[in-house]
């Protein structure tokens, strides 16, 4: 029986061992992370990340084949091949602040791969990070090591939040990059092996080491693209009158584009899109390639562009003033079935609600602990963060609506409309509600990218 090791019990690292250790009966699979609470909340069966199918998993495998713990040396001792699954922030100061990846956490676990390893070992590479960290992780584990050789592979994962136990399930692909040498093939083999329990070959990808990294940037940046395309062009359906929705439809049907991602919004987060893009384009910067890098800036941009637009239409539309106003923000979270607000558009949308000086009645269904830690020290006293989405909308000037959860179509927009000020305004930052509807109910409503319905 081979041991795998997964080092990060984060959103990657935690669903896809519970996967893999589900479908591989014949493998022992270890969870470990410096943090403790993390840990404990896996030990119980109670994952500290919300994902539909991911505790039904751990159920029939935790115990089984599936451990978690805090003791990463007797961890990486036993294990035959390391996951590394650890964060990579976006750098917060020093050379590439604000764009390099920040790379200490990995660092870090390559020093006690290192410093704990008495045999061969197969180091995997599963968090996305710059083009090159496999040389960089090889160079750290040989360093004052000759007695156990370390060989490194890359194996992106592609997961999205909220869908993670599917996406494992089936992924579109599974992408491992090895280096072009017989260990080097060998290590990929065996993870292809592992993967082969029931990802069809033709989906599992082998390439070298540099494209497998490449690669794993290169999609996150093509997917956030779409997005910010999409919402570039909904500034002039606002402009023109014409409407996004009809619009992307239509793009959407042309078998080349494809349908997918074209969905207008308030702005794509997420952990992943921005701190990618940025990773691309200082990787471009480091090569001497600028126009390279302003080409995909403008990815990030426009999404800055769109978070403000949202808050600037809100304040023109309100009479240019949104003093002392109640603003139900409806949706925290970067996106629905996820407690995830890391990147959300409502933090950039909040603070600058907050900078005009509204007061601010946030609900989500699962964010709200998030929500408050993100908006702390920031004039807290003019924020209530509400249960019950009724209870933010009462006494409302308007509704921002920033996430699509599918309870916020089904709400009793009457009564919501009952409590409200007059006149009261619907921003739908997510183009999911029914505007005619609401329109009929009496309120203004402002989607986005389409012709706005008001009686102003
Ligand atoms: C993304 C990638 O999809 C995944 O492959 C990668 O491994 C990690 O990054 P994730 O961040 O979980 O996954 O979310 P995703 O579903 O891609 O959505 C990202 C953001 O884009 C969300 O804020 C979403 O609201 C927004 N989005 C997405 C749009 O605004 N419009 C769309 O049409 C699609
Ligand atoms: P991702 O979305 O990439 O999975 P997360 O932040 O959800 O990122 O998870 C990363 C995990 O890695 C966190 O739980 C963090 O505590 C853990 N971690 C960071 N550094 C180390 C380390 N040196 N050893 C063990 N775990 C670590």
């Amino acid at each position: 029986m081979k041991n795998i090791l997964c080092i990060g019990a984060g959103h990657v690292g935690g669903p896809t061992m519970a996967m893999i250790a589900s479908k591989c009966p014949d493998y022992t699979v270890q969870v470990v992370d410096i943090n403790e609470e993390r840990i404990r909340a896996w030990q119980k069966g109670k994952p500290p990340i919300f994902e539909t199918g991911l505790e039904e998993l751990i159920a029939g495998t935790r115990g089984r084949n599936l451990f978690f713990s805090t003791d990463i040396a007797s961890g990486i001792r036993e294990a035959d091949i390391i996951f590394v699954s650890v964060n990579t922030p976006t750098k917060t100061a020093g050379v590439g602040a604000g764009r390099a990846a920040d790379l200490h956490f990995y660092e870090e676990t390559a020093r006690q791969i290192r410093e704990h390893s008495v045999s061969d070992k197969i180091v995997v590479e599963k968090s996305t990070i710059p083009v090159r960290t496999a040389e960089a992780m090889t160079r750290i584990l040989h360093s004052d090591r000759n007695d156990v050789r370390f060989e490194v592979i890359s194996n992106p994962e592609f997961l999205a939040e909220g869908t993670a136990v599917r996406d494992l399930e089936t992924p579109d692909r599974v992408l491992i990059g090895g280096n072009d040498t017989s260990t080097g093939h060998r290590a990929v083999q065996e993870l292809v092996e592992i993967y082969a329990h029931w990802v069809p070959r033709d989906r599992i990808v082998t390439t070298n080491v540099w494209s497998s990294e490449l690669s794993k940037l290169a999609a996150n940046a093509f997917l956030a693209q779409r997005v910010s395309s999409i919402n570039a062009i909904s500034a002039i359906a606002e402009a023109t009158g014409a409407d996004i929705d009809e619009v992307s439809g239509v793009v959407g049907m042309d078998n080349r584009i494809g349908s997918r991602f074209l969905k207008a919004g308030v702005g794509y987060g997420g952990s992943c899109f921005r701190k990618d893009i940025l990773n691309l384009c200082y990787l471009a910067e480091s090569h001497g390639l600028m126009e390279v890098a302003s080409y995909w800036q403008q990815v990030v941009d426009m999404n800055d562009y769109q978070e403000h637009r949202f808050v600037s239409r809100m304040v023109r539309t309100m009479f240019n003033s949104l003093t002392g106003k109640r603003i139900a923000v409806l949706g925290f979270a970067f996106k629905p079935d996820t407690s995830d607000t890391r990147e959300s558009p409502a933090i950039p949308v909040c603070l600058q609600l907050l900078e005009e000086g509204a007061r601010l009645a946030i609900h989500d269904p699962k964010a709200l602990e998030n929500a408050r830690r993100d908006l702390a020290g920031t004039g807290e006293e003019r924020v209530a963060f509400c249960n019950d989405p009724y209870e933010a909308a009462c006494g409302a000037h308007a509704i921002a609506l920033l996430t699509e959860w599918k309870e916020y179509s089904q709400l009793d927009f009457e009564r919501i409309y009952r409590s409200m000020e007059r006149p009261a305004f619907i921003f739908d930052g997510r183009n999911c509600l029914d505007h005619t509807l609401l329109y009929e109910i009496g309120f203004n409503v402002l989607p986005i990218g389409k012709p706005e319905r008001t009686r102003l």
